[in-house]
């Protein structure tokens, strides 16, 4: 699973619009939720369209080490699950990598568990803060361990004997509320999770696709009993929004662009990008919208016209997450000004997502004015060309290569390779719409 991190990649300026048709891989949010649930399962479940990205295979991995059995069958991944009580301590530390989802969904399974577990990840994910996970779990009766008790990973999870919590988190997260429910199952009573804002909800529409009675009061409040039985099943995973927003940003911002994105799960909670490159004046088109597995999925088409700058506030956070890089470049391609607040979580990604993007976007000639909690950016027509950094962050890396298709002379990302993490094939199928 090592791959070569330190490969520099040239991104060419387009001479002419971007045309294409083409399918994303499969939600990583979901793909983690589908391996950790079919896991946790009675029976054979079969998982089709898993992302092969480098964090969805952590999670696969860990629930091996765990004692589950998952092996590839076709096109789909078979795990077969034998329950909560079927997961057996691992004989060695379980390695998250980069993936912050892998580690903290995970402790909420563990922290049921009546074993000791010790869980690490890469040199981001060991400084990436862990605490808004130790303190619910830790209240529910898990003990967990952090490094020097700062909480921060490796964490010695040692679970077991649970009792349900009514907890609101301070800042809303899904992995922290998903951690809670995943431990809530296991636990003895009722456990209540409320979020100060609606994150995505893929846990939710998840667990009751497996039967596992919840119940979602007003949008920021899950209830559910514990001790409940999961029943396996097949799980179709969607496209992934958040990769197929790296080509909807490339659309948007080459005018007489044509591109459409099939089968991409357009859950909500999550389509802030969809939402945002509207309010800039993009023309985005939801075709076939249909609901799998209470998830909606669409097919997008794009077509590139100049956007305009917008102001993006801490209302859009939760659902706009992760797209805060590739849309900065937007930004950076529209006419005006664009503000965002209320975004502070971004310094705790992958990479401080603020601090990485406003550098990256000046060496791109871009005025970009970093904010404790935001950035002011203003537009220009065409980017400077350069050599830019991913900081080994994957979003990081696509939203540059996508600055670089309107970078005079192009764009040279170093450390190009951990798009892999999310999104293996980015380089391939951005090449695709350029020459077709
Ligand atoms: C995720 C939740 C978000 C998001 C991450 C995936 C998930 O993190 O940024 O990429 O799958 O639950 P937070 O819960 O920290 O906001």
């Amino acid at each position: 699973m090592q791959s070569v991190k330190c490969k520099m990649k040239k991104v060419e300026e387009v001479k002419r619009p971007l045309q294409g048709d083409l399918t994303v891989p499969g939600d990583k949010s979901i793909g983690h939720r589908a391996v950790i649930f079919t896991s946790a399962a009675h029976g054979k479940s079969r998982i089709f369209n898993l992302s092969g990205g480098e964090d969805n295979l952590r999670t696969v991995q860990a629930f091996k080490d765990l004692g589950v059995n998952i092996q590839v069958e076709g096109e789909a991944l078979c795990v077969e699950g034998k329950g909560w009580d079927g997961l057996c301590p691992s004989a060695k530390v379980i390695d998250c990598g980069n993936s912050g989802t892998t580690m903290r969904l995970l402790s909420g399974v563990l922290a049921g568990r009546p074993f000791g577990t010790t869980l690490d990840g890469d040199a981001s994910l060991r400084r990436r803060p862990m605490q808004r996970v130790i303190d619910p779990l830790g209240r529910m009766g898990a003990q967990i361990l952090s490094q020097n008790g700062k909480g921060l990973a490796p964490l010695e999870i040692r679970g077991g004997k649970l009792r349900g919590i009514r907890y609101l988190l301070p800042i809303a997260s899904a992995q922290v509320k998903s951690a809670i429910i995943l431990a809530g199952l296991q636990a003895e009573g009722v456990t209540v999770v409320q979020e100060p804002q609606q994150s995505r909800d893929h846990t939710e529409i998840m667990a009751q696709a497996f039967g596992v009675k919840l119940k979602v009061e007003g949008a920021c409040s899950v209830v559910l009993e514990g001790r409940q039985r999961l029943c396996a099943r097949e799980v179709r995973v969607p496209g992934d929004l958040s990769s197929a927003a790296f080509f909807l940003v490339a659309a948007a911002t080459i005018p007489g662009s044509d591109v459409i994105i099939r089968e991409v799960g357009c859950n909500p909670t999550r389509a802030g990008v969809i939402q945002v490159l509207k309010r800039m004046g993009a023309a985005i088109e939801l075709m076939r919208q249909r609901e799998e597995a209470g998830e909606l999925v669409a097919d997008l088409r794009i077509i590139g016209k100049r956007l305009q700058g917008v102001e993006m506030g801490p209302e859009m956070v939760a659902r706009t997450i992760d797209e805060y890089p590739v849309l900065a470049v937007a930004a950076a391609l529209a006419e005006g000004v664009t503000t965002i607040s209320g975004a502070k979580e971004l310094r705790y990604k992958e990479s401080d997502r603020i601090a990485t993007m406003a550098s990256e976007l000046r060496k791109l000639g871009v005025q970009a004015e970093e904010r404790e909690d935001g950035m002011k950016i203003e537009g220009r027509k065409r980017l400077r060309g350069g050599c830019v950094s991913s900081y080994g962050d994957h979003r990081v890396a696509m939203a540059l290569a996508v600055a670089g298709l309107s970078a005079e002379g192009g764009v040279e990302i170093d450390d190009s390779a951990c798009a892999d993490i999310s999104f293996p094939r980015f380089f391939d199928l951005l090449e695709g719409i350029r020459a077709s």
